[in-house]
This record gives C-alpha cells, sequence and structure tokens, in this order.
C-alpha cells in the first residue's frame, strides 16, 4: 500500500517516510520545497533503499494535486505539510490561515473524490489552552490559543473530524506532538531551519556548532524546579514510529481519534543545556533572557492513551535525543 505524505522532505515528514518504509509500506511524497529540501529525500532513499517518488507542487494546487491522486493511488495520507513558525505566524495571519487551511481543505477534497479514507494529521500540543493543566490529556480543554499557527493547528482538527463525522468512509487520526527534537540515528537527516532558529533545541546544536554566540534561555523566574521553562521533548524516530501506530489504527477504524505524542516527562530548559553537554561534550555558553511572550512554565503529555490503544510509547532517553541532534548538526554544519 502507497502512503501519500505532504510536506515530507521537511523534519517530522522525512523521518516518518523512513519508519513507513521500515514497516514495509511505499512512500510517495507531495512538497514544494517552500521550507525543505529535496536532499532530504535523496536521503530517505538512500537510508532505506526504497524508491519514494517525489512530486514538487503545492498542496492547495488542486488540479496538481488530483493527478498526484490518479498516479499513486494512495491508501492513506499523511499530512506534514504546513508554515510552523509561531513569531511568523503573528507577524503574517492571513498568510498562515490561507497556506495552512488552503492545502487542507484540498486535501481533503481531493481524498473524498479519489475515496480515500485514512488520514493522519500532524497537529500540536499548542492546542491546548492556558487553563489545561498539565499533564494534559486528550480531554483537557483546547482552544485560546495565543498565535495563528495555533488557530490553524486547532481549524484543522476540527475540519477534518467534521469531514469524518460527515464522511463513514474517512479514519481520521490527529496526532497531538510535544517538543519533537534529536535525529535520525544515521546523522544524514535531521532538522533545517531557515535562519536563527525559534526553538529551543536547533538553537542550543548552533550555538554549539559555533553558528551563534550563545544561548538565551528565556525566563528563569518560572514556578518551575530550576526557574526554567518546562517541556515534553520527544525523538523524533520515536515520534515517526508514532505514525506508524496511527497509520495502523486509521486503516482498522473509522470517524475520528486523538492522541497525544509525547514522553510524559517534563526536562527544563538548562536541563536539556546540560544534558547536550554531557552527551556531547561541548559546551553551550547561555545567558538568562527576559522570558519569551506566549511561553508557558510547563507543558508535558499524559501519553498513557496511545500507548493502551496504539500500542505505542516513546521509547529514547534525552541522552539520545542530544547525542543525535549533535550528530546531525555536527555532519551538516550548514544543514543540507
Ligand atoms: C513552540 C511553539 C509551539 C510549536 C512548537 C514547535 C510557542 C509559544 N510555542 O513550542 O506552538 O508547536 O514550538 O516545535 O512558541 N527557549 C529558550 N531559548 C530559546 C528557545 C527556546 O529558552 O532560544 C525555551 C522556551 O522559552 C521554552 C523551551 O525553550 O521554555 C522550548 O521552546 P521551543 O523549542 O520554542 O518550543 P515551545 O515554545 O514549547
Amino acid at each position: 500500500m502507497t502512503i501519500l505524505l505532504t510536506g515530507a522532505a521537511g523534519y517530522i515528514g522525512s523521518h516518518t517516510a523512513i519508519a513507513l518504509a521500515e514497516a514495509g509500506y511505499d512512500v510517495a511524497i507531495v512538497d514544494d520545497f517552500s521550507n525543505s529540501s529535496p536532499e532530504a529525500v535523496r536521503r530517505c532513499e538512500e537510508l532505506t533503499g526504497a524508491k519514494m517518488p517525489l512530486f514538487n507542487a503545492d498542496v492547495a494546487d488542486k488540479a496538481a494535486m488530483r493527478d498526484i491522486f490518479a498516479q499513486v493511488k494512495p491508501g492513506a495520507v499523511m499530512h506534514f505539510a504546513g508554515f510552523k513558525a509561531v513569531g511568523e505566524s503573528v507577524a503574517k495571519p492571513l498568510m498562515y490561515y490561507r497556506n495552512n487551511l488552503d492545502t487542507t481543505l484540498t486535501l481533503l477534497e481531493c481524498m473524498a473524490e479519489a475515496q480515500v479514507g485514512p488520514f493522519i494529521f500532524s497537529s500540536s500540543a499548542t492546542v491546548y489552552g492556558a487553563k489545561a493543566k498539565v499533564p494534559y490529556t486528550e480531554e483537557s480543554e483546547i482552544g485560546g490559543c495565543t498565535n495563528p499557527y495555533g488557530w490553524t493547528k486547532f481549524m484543522i482538527e476540527q475540519i477534518a473530524s467534521g469531514a469524518a463525522k460527515a464522511d463513514p468512509n474517512m479514519s481520521v487520526v490527529l496526532l497531538r506532538y510535544f517538543n519533537p527534537v534529536g535525529a535520525h540515528e544515521s546523522g544524514r537527516i535531521g532538522e533545517n531551519p531557515t535562519g536563527i532558529p525559534n526553538n529551543l533545541m536547533p538553537y542550543i546544536t548552533q550555538v554549539a556548532v559555533g553558528r551563534l554566540p550563545h544561548l538565551n534561555v528565556f525566563g528563569d523566574d518560572y514556578d518551575t524546579p530550576d526557574g526554567t521553562g518546562v517541556r515534553d521533548y520527544i525523538h523524533v524516530v520515536d515520534l515517526a514510529r508514532g505514525h506508524v501506530a496511527a497509520l495502523r489504527y486509521a486503516l482498522e477504524h473509522k470517524g475520528t481519534e486523538v492522541f497525544n505524542l509525547g514522553t510524559g516527562h517534563g526536562v527544563s530548559v538548562l536541563e536539556l543545556v546540560h544534558a547536550f553537554e554531557q552527551a556531547t561534550g561541548v559546551k553551550v555558553p547561555y545567558k538568562i533572557a527576559p522570558r519569551r511572550p506566549g511561553d508557558l512554565a510547563s507543558v508535558y503529555a499524559d501519553p498513557s492513551k496511545a500507548q493502551r490503544v496504539l500500542g505505542w510509547k516513546a521509547e529514547k532517553t534525552v541522552q539520545d535525543m542530544c547525542a543525535d541532534s549533535w550528530r546531525w548538526q555536527s555532519s551538516n554544519p550548514q544543514g543540507y
């Protein structure tokens, strides 16, 4: 069976393409390379020995997508494509709503036309409202997002589950990722942000490799054990395996299901910095800086539903996350 992946030249999609190929699925990819490189897919093919047909198209382009569906005849769709920079979404909200919603609507329309039922979506822990209490369960309150990026994730969850309600053939799985970090253990693929990274781990690795002078730790006066922000970092290879488990589920069920993909363990900014130094032997100079607007003190998952229903749980340690991020960054200092 062929699985059509949108945006799989990107960070999470490329790791999932490998996990799917290893699990015996055929993979086809559509990406417009607006924030990614075809080199990532070439390396996925090299690592797995599988051919991964790659279509250069905008997922919002209905004619192009119809054509791709006709050629690929997918048995399921995984939707990774989307704009994802929180700050940029505040500056360019219409661009974010237009892109993230248009691509999803076109994709769901093409799925309905071609009668493809299973749809796996890259959602985010960002959909949980600030009033939700940690650890977040799938029943925790959602909404009240602090930026347009988060609202697009929230809205797409509503759109996809509405589509599944109306079409008994559909099977929607919404995966709420916590903080994906790490890289494939080969060091051949990894996260490749354009410009100065917004997220913590790529920032740390770029400081370590000497591209940036020091890390700014955004706040040390939160109500957390060491005062710095606590997050649930999950190894991207564990996350990729979670998609294979979600696919198997979607192929056997109808309707909509939501799963948190996290480890259930909170790690502070300084704990991550020190774990990185320990795993790699490389010093990460840092300075305490003011809090970043919109940040919460502590965010981590209750991942027990994914374990119970999908038989999946995260297995890699924080040390693995740091060592693998570093292997990727140090062997590809300028990315792809
Ligand atoms: C952010 C987004 C979230 C998105 C996710 C994608 C916000 C409010 N949330 O999550 O919607 O889904 O990225 O991965 O932006 N930190 C520093 N210095 C840095 C960078 C980060 O101290 O240079 C701290 C942050 O304050 C936070 C932690 O590191 O405590 C993690 O930050 P980050 O990697 O940006 O992820 P989130 O903010 O959790």
